[in-house]
């Protein structure tokens, strides 16, 4: 069994490769698991019977404050208490939401991630932030409660639709876009599936590469962790455009190329970049372009992303594959004109 760990202001924890049976005999005595309908339908057998469980409907719809309190007054009824530990098994949606409700039951319990789509696997499982949406906004309630440990279980991708492992891959490849050039390179010359020998490796890479930056700016406070938002910006604009018709994935994955075509024009990314990074995620299934990519709308929405000061633009540029920083004050004519070139 291979592990990494991820430190951060009170601790530390583990992030083990296991399979999944080994994961669920490791767990605490006093478990109380979180999961979602698709995930406990593709997984039931594996569980012990004996396991208190809470299964939420699948989706984001059930990141909410009515899902929380469920979450909180099942943990109650079903005589969990401060030794007590949640097991969030399941997406991102699980995990934000699982973590939550552990992050505020009873003050704080702990609790175990068993990420099982690539996204939750490569991304939402390591960091230790934890939340539900709101009417309005997504991710407006939260807390930082970093996980006791995360298991990392490949099996479970084999059971993830495709286009959710598509999804997930777009977390990957920016990974290599922004932090590591050999990555993206290497992903290049293998096509990723949940059966690849390269996935584990792959899989350890992002999160090694992602621990760095959380470690760095473990609160999202110095702008170092801002970085993990290259595509972030006009994808997460995208993403409530669409009326998140489109997955985070496949919105950043328009974001990427949007983001890289700017870095051009404004002469921070090396020339040629967008067409690379475009062939890469058109490769991987993704969408490289939106339909509605030169609505007024999506710019309106670029301004009130997180990173915006005063209306001011900010995003996270590639220098070169590999390299990036954080660009502030970006002018609004020139994210039209890349958007316009898409
Ligand atoms: N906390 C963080 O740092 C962080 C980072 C990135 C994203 N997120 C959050 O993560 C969420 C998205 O995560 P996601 O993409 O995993 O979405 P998700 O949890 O909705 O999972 C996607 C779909 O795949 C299904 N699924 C998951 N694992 C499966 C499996 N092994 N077999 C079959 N079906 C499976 C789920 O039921 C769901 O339908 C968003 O809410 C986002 O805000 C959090
Ligand atoms: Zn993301």
């Amino acid at each position: 069994m291979t592990s990494l760990t991820v430190h951060h202001r009170r601790g530390s924890y583990p992030v083990r490769f296991a399979s999944l049976k080994e994961a669920l005999e490791s767990l605490p005595e006093s478990a109380f698991l979180f999961t979602d309908r698709n995930v406990l339908r593709a997984w039931a057998k594996a569980l012990p019977r004996s396991l208190h469980r809470m299964v939420f409907n699948p989706g984001e719809e059930s990141k909410s404050l009515a899902q929380f309190e469920a979450g909180l007054r099942w943990l109650s009824a079903a005589g969990a208490d401060r030794a007590s530990t949640a097991i969030a098994l399941g997406g991102g949606v699980v995990g934000d939401l699982a973590g939550f409700v552990a992050a505020c039951f009873m003050r704080g319990v702990p609790y175990v991630q068993i990420p099982t789509s690539l996204l939750a696997q490569v991304d939402s499982s390591v960091g230790g932030k934890v939340g539900v949406d709101l009417p309005e906004g997504k991710n407006m309630a939260g807390a930082f409660h970093p996980p006791t440990e995360v298991w990392i279980c490949l099996e479970t991708l084999t059971t993830l639709p495709e286009r959710q492992f598509a999804n997930g891959m777009a977390e990957v490849w920016k990974c290599g876009f922004i932090l590591d050039a050999e990555l993206a390179s290497r992903l290049e010359r293998v096509v990723l599936t949940p059966q690849s020998d390269d996935l584990a490796d792959v899989v350890r890479r992002c999160i090694e590469l992602k621990t760095a930056v959380v470690e760095a700016d473990e609160e999202d406070r110095t702008g170092a962790r801002a970085i993990l938002n290259f595509g972030h910006t006009v994808g997460h604009a995208i993403e409530q455009h669409s009326g998140y018709k489109l997955l985070h994935g496949e919105a950043i994955s328009v974001g990427m190329v949007a983001e890289a075509e700017l870095g051009e024009r404004l002469g921070i990314t090396e020339k040629g970049t967008s067409g690379r990074i475009r062939t890469d995620l058109a490769s991987a299934g993704l969408p490289t372009t939106y339909a509605k990519i030169q609505s007024p709308a999506l710019l309106e929405l670029m301004q009130r992303d997180k990173k915006a000061e005063r209306g001011e633009m900010a995003f996270s540029l590639i220098t070169r594959v590999g390299e990036c920083k954080l660009v502030r004050a970006v002018p609004r004519m020139e994210v039209e004109a890349a958007l316009s070139a898409l």
